[in-house]
C-alpha cells in the first residue's frame, strides 16, 4: 500500500482513473444530487481499487460487462471521509457507480429562494477544493490524478446548469419537465476542480472567448464591471504563454459564496461582492485568471504544497496588474498582502508550523489550516526568487516551470530541485530551505515601497496624534490607497474619530466591499452604534469569509458587540455555507464569556 496524499485514501499503486463521466440528477426539494460516475481506469484491472467519499450513499456498484462489483464502505474517518473499496475481477477497464450526495455535502451549498437576488427559484453551487469533491462522487480525490471528464445534468425546466467545462448543448428530458445540459473538459484537471452551478442564470458576451454568467438582475452590472477580461487574458498570455483552456468564462454566484473567487477552470466562480460599480476589484479576476497557468495547468500535489498554487498565483496576479497600471499599483497590492499575512502569522502564532510555507497536514483539516500565508509568504518567495535571479531569467526560467510541469503535479521538493536544475546555485542564495521549512518570515523576505504607500503610512500612523489628510489629497486616493489608509489605522477609534472617518469617506455608503469591510471592521472594534445597521445588513447577506472571520473577531471586543455578534450569528448561520458557518461558530467561542 502507498498512499503519498495525507488528504486521500488515493493509492498509488491501484489503477488511476484517466476519465470520469458524470450523470447527475438535481434535486432541490431533496437538495441532494442523484448521481452515477464512470471512471475509465489506466490499465486491465483485478484487485483492489479505493476511492474517496464523503456523506455519499452508494447504492451499487458495476464492471464494463455490468456486472454487480462487491463494495465496502470503511468507516467514517472525520477529515477524510469514508474509504469506498471495490474488489475488480481481473480485467476490469471501467467501475460504474450509482450513488446519491447527502443534503450538507461540504462541496455543495443549497440555496432557497430568498438567498437569491431573483428571490423565486433555489439554487445550488459546488466548491471542490481543497477535499470536497469526494462529497459530490466517489473519486481519486487527489491532485495527483488528473483526468478529463463529461458530464450530463438534469435540472427542472427553467433553470440552468454551468460546469468547469465546455458546454456541449442542452436538450428536454430525460422526464418532463425536466432539461439536461451536457458538457466536456477535454483538458486533465484535478478533482478539486470539478464544479458545478444550477440556478436562473444569464450570460452576457465580454469577447470572443469570455463571457459572464449571473442571476438576471445582476447580468449587466456583472457585463460592465469585468467588460476588461479581455485585456487581463491577452497580458497574462505575454507574460505567461498562451491560454490553454480555450474559453474563460466567469460565474457571479449570491453572497453567501464563501470565496472572494475559485479558478474553476473554463468557469471562474466570483463573489458578487467584486461588483463594487468602479471595477475597483478586478484584482480577484486577474488572481482567478493568472490560475489558470499557475494552479490549474501547473498543480500542488497535495495541499502541503498549497503555496505553490497561491503564492505563486498572487505573486501572477500582481505581474499582471504592474504590466497593465505600473509598479505603483503592484506596489499597494503588496501592502495590503503585507497586512493579511501579518494577520496570520499572529493568529497562528510566528513559530507555528502552520506558518511553513512546506506544511505537514497528516490529521489536520486543510480547511482549518487556511490563512494567507501560503499566499503572502509564498508570493513573497516568488518575488525573492525573481529579484535574485533577475526578470528576464526569471520569466524564462517560468516558461521553462510551466512547460515542464503542465498537465501535472508537484511537491515544494520538486520545485526546489527543478529551480536548482535552471538556476544553479539560486536555491542557496536564496535560502530556499528556510522558507519552505521555517516558521514565521525570513529576514531577506523582500520590501516593496512607494512613495504613495510612505505617505498613506505616515497619515495612518499620525492619527491617533490628530494627523489627518487635507481633503484635496484624499480625494485623489483610488480604492486601493483608501483601502491601504484604513488598514493601517488603529483597529479602536473614539466615537468623534469614526464620525470624522464617516464624514470624510461616507464609507457605509461603499460599494466596494473591501472598503466597507475595512471600514466595519473598525466601527465594530470601536463600538460605534451609527454603522450597526450596515454591518448587520452585510453580516445577513455576505457569507464570504473573508470578510466574516475580521467582523465577527472585532465584534468579540466590547460586551455590546459581542451580544450583537451572537444575535447576528444565530439568524444568519442558516444562511451561511457550511464552512462559514464553522469558521465563524470558532471565532464566537473564543469570546470572553458575559
Ligand atoms: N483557490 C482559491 C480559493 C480556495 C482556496 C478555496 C483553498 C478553497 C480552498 C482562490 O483562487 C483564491 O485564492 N481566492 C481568493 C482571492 C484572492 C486572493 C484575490 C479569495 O477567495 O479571497
Ligand atoms: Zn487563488
Amino acid at each position: 500500500m502507498s498512499r503519498l496524499d495525507p488528504h486521500s485514501y488515493w493509492d498509488s499503486e491501484h489503477p488511476r482513473t484517466v476519465h470520469a463521466h458524470l450523470r447527475l440528477r438535481v434535486d432541490f426539494d431533496a437538495r441532494v444530487l442523484r448521481g452515477e460516475i464512470t471512471l475509465t481506469l489506466d490499465r486491465d484491472s483485478g484487485g483492489a481499487l479505493d476511492l474517496d467519499t464523503k456523506g455519499l450513499t452508494v447504492h451499487a456498484a458495476r464492471a464494463d460487462d455490468g456486472t454487480e462489483l462487491a463494495h465496502r464502505l470503511f468507516d467514517e474517518e472525520e477529515i477524510l471521509g469514508r474509504r469506498l473499496r471495490l474488489e475488480l475481477p481481473a480485467g476490469t477497464r471501467s467501475v460504474s457507480l450509482a450513488y446519491d450526495t447527502s443534503p450538507d455535502a461540504l462541496g455543495l451549498q443549497w440555496l432557497a429562494p430568498e438567498q437569491t437576488e431573483g428571490g423565486r427559484r433555489p439554487f445550488l453551487f459546488s466548491q471542490c477544493q481543497a477535499i470536497h469533491a469526494r462529497s459530490l462522487a466517489p473519486l481519486q480525490d487527489t491532485p495527483r490524478v488528473r483526468t478529463p471528464y463529461s458530464a450530463e445534468v438534469s435540472v427542472p425546466e427553467g433553470f440552468t446548469a454551468v460546469m468547469s467545462a465546455g458546454p456541449e448543448g442542452d436538450a428536454p428530458g430525460p422526464e418532463r419537465g425536466r432539461r439536461t445540459f451536457t458538457f466536456r473538459m477535454p483538458q486533465p484537471i484535478p478533482p478539486y476542480l470539478l464544479a458545478l452551478a444550477v440556478g436562473e442564470l444569464e450570460a452576457r458576451e465580454l469577447s470572443p472567448r469570455a463571457r459572464v454568467w449571473a442571476e438576471p438582475a445582476s447580468v449587466a452590472a456583472a457585463a460592465w464591471e469585468f467588460a476588461q477580461v479581455e485585456e487581463l487574458i491577452r497580458t497574462a498570455e505575454a507574460l505567461f504563454g498562451p491560454y490553454d483552456w480555450e474559453r474563460y468564462d466567469m460565474l457571479v454566484l449570491p453572497p453567501s459564496f464563501p470565496y472572494g473567487g475559485m479558478e474553476n477552470p473554463r468557469m471562474t466562480f466570483l463573489t458578487p461582492t467584486l461588483l463594487a460599480g468602479d471595477r475597483s476589484l478586478v484584482d480577484v479576476v486577474a488572481h482567478e485568471l493568472a490560475h489558470s497557468w499557475t494552479g490549474n495547468l501547473v498543480t500542488n500535489a497535495d495541499m502541503q504544497h498549497f503555496w505553490l498554487n497561491e503564492g505563486f498565483t498572487v505573486w501572477a496576479e500582481r505581474r499582471i496588474l504592474e504590466a497593465l497600471h505600473g509598479p505603483d499599483v503592484a506596489a499597494l497590492g503588496w501592502a495590503l498582502g503585507e497586512t493579511a499575512l501579518h494577520a496570520a502569522l499572529e493568529r497562528f502564532g510566528a513559530d507555528s508550523p502552520l506558518t511553513r510555507l512546506r506544511t505537514e497536514l497528516e490529521g489536520i483539516d486543510p480547511d482549518d489550516a487556511f490563512s494567507s500565508l501560503p499566499y503572502e509568504k509564498g508570493a513573497r518567495f516568488v518575488a525573492l526568487i525573481e529579484r535574485s535571479a533577475g526578470r528576464a531569467r526569471f520569466d524564462a526560467f517560468v516558461r521553462a516551470y510551466m512547460a515542464r510541469f503542465r498537465f501535472g503535479a508537484l511537491t515544494s521538493e520538486e520545485f526546489i530541485a527543478f529551480l536548482e536544475d535552471q538556476l544553479p546555485g539560486l536555491p542557496a542564495q536564496v535560502d530556499a530551505q528556510a522558507w519552505l521549512y521555517q516558521p514565521g518570515l525570513p529576514a531577506n523576505a523582500p520590501v516593496f515601497r512607494s512613495d504613495a504607500l510612505e505617505r498613506l503610512g505616515a497619515l495612518a500612523e499620525g492619527f491617533a496624534s490628530g494627523v489627518r489628510p487635507a481633503p484635496d489629497e484624499s480625494e485623489r486616493w483610488s480604492p486601493a490607497e483608501l483601502q491601504v489608509y484604513l488598514q493601517r489605522l488603529p483597529r479602536e477609534l473614539t466615537q468623534a474619530e469614526c464620525a470624522w472617518l464617516e464624514a470624510r469617506f461616507a464609507l457605509t455608503g461603499r460599494g466596494n466591499h473591501e472598503i466597507l469591510v475595512e471600514w466595519l471592521t473598525i466601527a465594530a472594534g470601536s463600538d460605534h452604534e451609527p454603522a450597526f445597521a450596515r454591518l448587520r445588513e452585510v453580516l445577513m447577506r455576505v457569507g464570504r469569509m473573508k470578510y466574516l472571520r475580521p467582523l465577527y473577531t472585532a465584534l468579540g471586543r466590547h460586551a455590546r458587540t459581542r451580544a450583537l455578534a451572537r444575535e447576528v450569528f444565530a439568524l444568519a448561520a442558516p444562511g451561511y455555507h457550511a464552512l462559514a458557518r464553522r469558521v465563524v461558530a470558532g471565532v464566537i467561542e473564543k469570546y470572553a464569556a458575559d
